[in-house]
């Protein structure tokens, strides 16, 4: 079977995608699956939250998507086994021009991950950058399936109603198979009200696609990337662990369920 392809998407800034990737992808490994981490933020930072240093880097992101090169020469090694990353960096900040004219520009990743058919990991996790750029575009056409983090804060529900519309415009321009693998509601703060009014909003709005736990607002989860670790490493018992266990343990569980999901190949 190939590896199940997932993009982490959402066009805002700071609302957990990075973290849910790292962490997500930490603790899939802790329970025994294969996971690759694909950075494709120029910013970079699940490539430095993992501990990897530009000078350490072989080939990037860059490498893959703009100049075609295979993926095998990008992927490496992360000090959590299970774990491999291919790092980004700064230079993906040109691939939108870079491409400009160029074929089948929004293929380019769909293509390179063509590779990975036949590679035994379960898992391949897309950090996209925020933004519905030609990266996060390449992303989404190259995934099975959506991972979406929303912020538990006011604009949340505000732009709800443009997620779905940029959804449902993904599917029916780029990639008809896309589904939403789940929602995840980050960044939550128990002692506001509002924070739970929009966990309520987001339920009642996407009901099952919600995964379950919420994640709380941790200050362990933000210092962990200072130290390149993942939070499995890092703080292995706080309540952002937990939760991101928990989260990822249902995410994993939801996904081997889903036959139809697992079973298609990379390339519909
Ligand atoms: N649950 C959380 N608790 C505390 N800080 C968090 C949490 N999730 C994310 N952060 C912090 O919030 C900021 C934005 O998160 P990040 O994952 O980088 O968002 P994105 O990738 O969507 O831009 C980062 O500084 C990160 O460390
Ligand atoms: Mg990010």
């Amino acid at each position: 079977m190939p590896p199940l392809v997932l993009a982490v998407a959402n066009q805002k800034g700071g609302v957990g995608k990075t973290t849910t990737v790292i962490n997500v992808a930490a603790h899939l490994a802790e329970i025994g699956r294969r996971v690759l981490i694909i950075d494709c933020d120029p910013q970079a930072n699940a490539t430095s939250g993992l501990g990897v240093a530009r000078r350490d880097i072989p080939a990037s992101t860059y490498d893959v998507i703009v100049l075609g090169r295979p993926i095998a020469e990008a992927r490496m090694h992360t000090a959590i086994p299970g774990l491999d990353l291919v790092p980004s960096d700064i230079a993906l900040a040109g691939a939108e021009i870079e491409l400009v004219g160029v074929a089948r520009r929004e293929m380019r990743l769909s293509y390179a991950l063509e590779a990975l058919a036949d590679d035994p990991l379960d898992y391949v996790l897309l950090d996209c950058p925020p933004s519905l750029g030609l990266l996060t575009v390449n992303a989404v056409v190259a995934a099975r399936a959506l991972v979406v983090p929303i912020q538990c804060e006011f604009y949340a529900l505000e732009g709800l109603g443009l997620l779905t519309h940029t959804i449902s415009l993904l599917r029916r321009e780029l990639n008809p198979q896309l589904r939403i693998a789940g929602i995840v509601l980050t960044l939550h703060d128990g002692r506001l009200t509002l924070a739970t009014q929009v966990v309520d909003e987001v339920r009642k709005r996407f009901g099952d696609l919600v995964l379950d736990p919420v994640i709380p607002r941790n200050v362990r989860l933000s210092e962990a990337p200072s130290y390149g670790l993942p939070i499995t490493s890092y703080a292995p018992a706080s309540r952002g662990a937990d939760a991101y266990r928990e989260l990822a343990v249902n995410l994993d569980a939801r996904l081997q369920a889903d036959a139809e999901l697992m079973t298609a190949p990379l390339l519909a």
